[in-house]
This record gives C-alpha cells, sequence and structure tokens, in this order.
C-alpha cells in the first residue's frame, strides 16, 4: 500500500530570533559540536540548510539519561535552515502555514524581548509552526562558571545559588512575556504537558551549554507530535523556492527546500511567477561538495542526480529568471499534469497578490512570502489594502496611492517592506504629497503608520 511507501523525513526547524541574540552562533556551535563528535557522516551540509543526523543527537543527549525519559530516535535527524532571518522564514511559506515544521526563537536572556522577538512570535503564530524558546547566552549571567559542552542541568547544579537564582530571575522575564502574549511556557525540565506548554531551554551558543538538551527536546517534540507531516512519499518532489540569484555562467538558479519526494535532475518542474507559470526541466541539481573541515566559507557546489526530502539544493533549469521566491515548486509527471500544476501554482500566487478600485494602501513587498505576512498582518489590524504586490516602488503604485488618497486621505499612502523605491515614484509621490513608508521590520512598518495615522486624525 501507498502507506507501506511513506518514511519519515528530517524535520525542518528554522531559527528566529532578534539582532544579535545568537542564532547564527547556535548554528555554528550545533554544527561544530557535531563534527567535533567525528561521528561517521556526522553533518551533511545542504544548500542554505545542514542536517544533524540522529545518531549525532542520541550521542549528545548520553549525558541527559538521568534527566530525562529515555527516547528512541525514529526520525533520521534534523535539518537545520541556514540563513535565519525573517525574510527567509517568511519566504519557508506553503499554503496556510509554512514548510518550517518547527522553529526554535531565539532569545538573549540578559536582553529579553526586542522588536524582532515580538515579529518572530506573530509571524509563526500566523503560520501556525510550532517553537521554543532558546534562552541564549547564559554564560553572561554574572558569575557563570562555564562547562563547556554540558548539558545545562549539569551545568546549573555546579553553579552558586545566586547566580541560580538570578537564572531563574532571568527565565521569569520570558514566561512572563510569553504569558502576555497568550503563550503558557516553562523551563523544559518541569513541562509535564508539552503540547500545552512552550518549552524554554537555557543555552549558550559560545560554551555549548544546554545544546544537548536543545537538540533532545527538539527531536523528542518533533517526532512525537509532527510525525503524520514527516511522512513523506517516494513520488515527485514538492518544496517552495527561498531565494532567487544569479550565477556566473549558470543564469538565474533556484534555491529550494523540498519538503516532500524525490527531486532528479532531467525532473519537469513547475513553478510560478509575477506574469504567470514556469514550466521547466532542471539542468542541474547542485549540492555542496562534503568537507571534512566545516569551517571553511565558501564551500564548493556539486551535482547531483538527486535529492530525497527534506533537503535545500540549488537549482539549474531554464526560465527561472521569471520565478519568484516564496512561490511554490512541484515535479510533474509529465506535459499534462505540469499544465494542472501549473494553475494551482498561479491561483496560490494570485490568491496573494491584491488589485481593486476601492480605499485602502498600497503595499509592496520583496517577494512573494513577505508580501503575504504584511499583508495578513495589516489585514489583521483592520489596515484596507488596495493593491499588493512583489517589486519596488514604481510611478504606478503612486498613482494607485492618489486614487486612494481621493477616496479616504489616510489611506492614500505605500507601505514597503525590503524594496527599492524607483526616482520617478519617489518624485512623484514628492509632488503629489504621498507619505511612503519603508522597513525591513513588519511590525516597525505597521507601528510607523499606525502612528502617523492617529497623528492625521487627531
Ligand atoms: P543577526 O544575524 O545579525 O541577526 O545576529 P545573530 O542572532 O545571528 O547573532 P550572532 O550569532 O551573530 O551573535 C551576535 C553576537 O553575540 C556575537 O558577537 C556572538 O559572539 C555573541 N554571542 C552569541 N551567542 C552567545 C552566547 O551564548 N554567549 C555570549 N557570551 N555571546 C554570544
Ligand atoms: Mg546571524
Amino acid at each position: 500500500s501507498s502507506q507501506q511507501q511513506r518514511k519519515l523525513r528530517q524535520p525542518i526547524v528554522v531559527v528566529l530570533g532578534h539582532v544579535d541574540h545568537g542564532k547564527t552562533t547556535l548554528l555554528d556551535k550545533i554544527r561544530g559540536t557535531t563534527v567535533a563528535l567525528k561521528e561517521p557522516g556526522a553533518i551533511t551540509q545542504h544548500v542554505g540548510a545542514s542536517v544533524v543526523p540522529a545518531s549525532v543527537i542520541e550521542k549528545l543527549a548520553e549525558p541527559l539519561k538521568k534527566f530525562l525519559p529515555r527516547f528512541k530516535l525514529i526520525i533520521p535527524g534534523l535539518l537545520f535552515i541556514d540563513t535565519p532571518g525573517h525574510e527567509v522564514f517568511s519566504n519557508l511559506r506553503r499554503r496556510g502555514g509554512s514548510v518550517a515544521d518547527f522553529a526554535i526563537l531565539v532569545v538573549d536572556i540578559m536582553e529579553g524581548f526586542q522588536p524582532q522577538t515580538y515579529e518572530a512570535i506573530e509571524i509563526l503564530r500566523q503560520r501556525r509552526v510550532p517553537f521554543l524558546v532558546a534562552a541564549n547566552k547564559i554564560d553572561r549571567i554574572p558569575g557563570w562558571k562555564p562547562h563547556p559542552d554540558q548539558p545545562f542541568l549539569i551545568s546549573y547544579r555546579m553553579q552558586k545559588p545566586e547566580v541560580q537564582q538570578r537564572l531563574e530571575e532571568l527565565l521569569w522575564n520570558i514566561i512572563g512575556e510569553m504569558y502576555k502574549l497568550g503563550f503558557r511556557a516553562d523551563r523544559f525540565d518541569r513541562i509535564k504537558d508539552f503540547t500545552k506548554t512552550v518549552a524554554v531551554v537555557p543555552v549558550s551558543a559560545k560554551t555549548g551549554e544546554g545544546i544537548p538538551e536543545l537538540l533532545a527536546v527538539l527531536a523528542g517534540l518533533t517526532q512525537q507530535y509532527l510525525q503524520k507531516r514527516l511522512m513523506y512519499a517516494e513520488g515527485p518532489a514538492k518544496g517552495v523556492v527561498l531565494e532567487l540569484r544569479e550565477q556566473p555562467g549558470l543564469g538565474v538558479v533556484a534555491d529550494v527546500i523540498i519538503y516532500d519526494g524525490i527531486l532528479r535532475k532531467g525532473d519537469i518542474i513547475v513553478t510560478g511567477g509575477l506574469e504567470g507559470p514556469v514550466i521547466t526541466r532542471v539542468r542541474s541539481l547542485l549540492m555542496p561538495k562534503p568537507l571534512v573541515e566545516i569551517r571553511t566559507a565558501k564551500r564548493e557546489l556539486e551535482s547531483v542526480d538527486e535529492v530525497v526530502a527534506a533537503a535545500g539544493v540549488r537549482i539549474v533549469a531554464p526560465e527561472l529568471e521569471k520565478a519568484v521566491a516564496g512561490a511554490p515548486i512541484f515535479v510533474a509527471r509529465d506535459e499534462e499534469e505540469a499544465k494542472e500544476l501549473a494553475k494551482k501554482v498561479m491561483e496560490e500566487i494570485e490568491a496573494i497578490r491584491i488589485r481593486t478600485d476601492k480605499e485602502g494602501v498600497i503595499v509592496k513587498a520583496d517577494t512573494l512570502g513577505t508580501l503575504e505576512a504584511l499583508v495578513e498582518a495589516l489585514k489583521k489590524r483592520g489596515i484596507p489594502i488596495r493593491v499588493a504586490d512583489v517589486g519596488p516602488i514604481a510611478k504606478r503604485d503612486v498613482i494607485e496611492a492618489v486614487a486612494s488618497k481621493q477616496i479616504n486621505k489616510y489611506y492614500g499612502v505605500i507601505i514597503g517592506f525590503n524594496v527599492k523605491v524607483l526616482p520617478e515614484a519617489e518624485e512623484e509621490a514628492r509632488k503629489h504629497g504621498i507619505k511612503l513608508f519603508v522597513h525591513n521590520i513588519i511590525y516597525k512598518l505597521i507601528e510607523d503608520f499606525e502612528k502617523w495615522y492617529k497623528e492625521q486624525i487627531e
């Protein structure tokens, strides 16, 4: 039966959090620790992602046996998305949700919640992605004695009572903030029901303390609660376009995350752009070459014949310059199926774009994923939208804003996420007194607009 052909894939885990709270350091540490274990095939590098295999997670979790119930890993490992940031996360979109199965929200324990922490939680909530909180930088608590790479619970027991006390207070700040946002949260080892409470794992990305628990909790939660999601078929691939980039000699290539099935060289792939569907054939699939030394910044890519979910891979194919980041990508078995899939892809893309002649703000974003996140955030606050699209702010957008302003002067504005303002648009906006809001934090954009709006109506 088809049931028997289904296997469990690696959960796709993304890292989010405020600037400088330690996302990159955390991923580097996980990779470094993994490599240091010298397990054969310890880590596989993907495009924009890396896989920590189950054997490594089990080995790292060994010292935890005393504290945490034993678990047998049935997932093959964890796939971490490397390029942390909200934009990348937004592009991990999938109709009504996310390609990410789980997220790590990194919070600097000394600084607590910051604007992008709130933003991250909003996006996680919007996309319904379960997450845990990594309370990072515990080594910075005054008086903390580091025990490199040890489980948190072991290091914690060796700290002075006043240091333990300080840690508890800082954790309570985080738990309190979560509570205000409507989440129950607690230190991971005090949680009885993980379906109702968000786990907070104290870690230091610098010393490695707490990393064993972080991986154990991640693996435990994902395989216990997400099993159905993690089943994949050995059928045609399904994925999402994370990023498009120009690669000298190859034209525009697509970095994609595959969450189901198998992608092969020569496959017919279907994705979409702003002008219509893209049906093309995979010319080559590129993956990073395995290296002994992980810390080499630029690893070369080599051609592979196929990749199996979950995977991050670079696709070389004609016509990818017409695609848009955040679009779904599917393998079609034949031309006929390709046409059906193209229809589905375009419906999904068109459902995100808005074009009306009513009153409302004009919204522009750099990718489909960020556009969707921004539109949803605006809708949630009851801000009407006249036009929403991907691309730089152009003269045409200003003309739309002028038209909107004639119906309601408070909505004759342009809200742009991570986009350029074309010179002629800037001039036109000045001429007509059209206000432009441009930022790379959604939360900030909405705050700025709402502040301006309030000032106007007063
Ligand atoms: P952006 O990508 O800019 O958003 O930042 P990030 O969240 O990736 O933070 P990054 O990992 O670059 O860390 C920011 C700074 O904090 C660096 O100087 C790190 O060395 C430091 N840092 C990260 N984690 C820890 C930690 O656990 N302890 C200490 N003491 N410093 C840390
Ligand atoms: Mg970083």
